[in-house]
């Protein structure tokens, strides 16, 4: 298995990690996960943009473009024979003897790339799955793709622990995201999602629903909604890289509408269908 590790590509088992990375020490980092159809990068482009908005916003500049990250992908799809499945990548501020502080200037950061065979939800995207609702307990720059997902991860658990497929977070009574994917809800065939704030991960797939709505005359509105307005809603959907779209059907064991997946989330699921082929 191939990997890459400071802009070449190395065997996963040659690889050196030290104990002093500031990623592992900190999570001092940022990281992207791109989705990689039929050998090809869905958004990677934006994805790649993400990733060094997410990397400038904590002062990590990253010392390469993104064609040259865009090469060294696509080479890795190769190398590692990836048609259908996922690009983790992540950047951390480097090597350093531990302090808060930020290591000197001549410190380069640790970049790394790997790639993983996984298929599409198919399943779950055509029942739909279930949720709980928790508070949101994050810091105010969700908007960085930060490294840092503790808050994420115990909310996760939280669900699958509950039997639930994800966790959606609410912060004062209005619903920002779930802990690994943006969440829309559908009322009278409107659209909404929470506006791309300090508050969400402004997510690409997100950014890909909004784009198909647009051209396809579907009325979606980026606006708050409660977590009552939510419970309200007709349908509920979430999206992400790994997640696709994906109806919820049940929160905090109520039901939502007739507990099946509704007709704008399945068309929804159609036309993103047609943009990855
Ligand atoms: N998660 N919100 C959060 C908190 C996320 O972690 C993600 C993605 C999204 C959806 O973003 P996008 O559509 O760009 O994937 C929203 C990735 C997949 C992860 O952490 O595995």
């Amino acid at each position: 298995e191939k990997v890459i590790f400071n802009g070449s590509i190395t065997e996963r088992s040659q690889l050196n990690i030290d104990i002093e990375d500031r990623g592992y020490q900190f999570g001092d980092g940022v990281y992207e996960v791109i989705r990689v159809y039929n050998r090809s990068l869905f958004t990677g482009e934006e994805h790649l943009q993400r990733l060094i908005d997410s990397a400038e916003s904590i002062q990590i500049k990253i010392p390469y473009t993104i064609a040259e990250m865009k090469n060294l992908l696509l080479k890795l799809i190769e190398e590692n024979n990836l048609f259908l499945g996922i690009i983790y990548l992540q950047i951390t501020r480097g090597v350093s003897q531990r302090t808060h502080l930020f290591p000197s200037a001549d410190v380069e950061p640790s970049f790394v790339a790997y790639t993983r065979e996984l298929q599409s939800p198919t399943e779950a995207m055509e029942k739909g799955v279930t949720a709980i609702t928790v508070e949101d307990i994050r810091w105010l720059r969700c908007d960085i793709k930060s490294l840092n997902l503790l808050p994420n991860l115990l909310a996760k658990q939280k669900a699958s622990e509950a039997g639930c497929f994800e966790a959606l977070q609410h912060r004062n009574g209005i619903v920002t995201e779930g802990s690994s994917s943006n969440v829309s809800i559908v009322v009278d065939g409107k659209i909404k999602t929470h506006p791309a704030t300090n508050l969400i991960l402004n997510g690409i797939t997100r950014q890909v629903i909004v784009d198909i709505c647009l051209k396809n005359g579907l009325e979606i509105i980026e606006e708050e909604f409660s977590v009552d307005e939510m419970l309200q809603a007709d349908e509920i959907f979430l999206s992400g890289t790994t997640t696709e779209i994906m109806p919820i059907i049940e929160i905090d064991k109520q039901k939502i509408e007739k507990g099946e997946p509704g007709p704008v989330t399945k068309k929804l699921q159609a036309l993103f269908n047609e943009e990855i082929k």
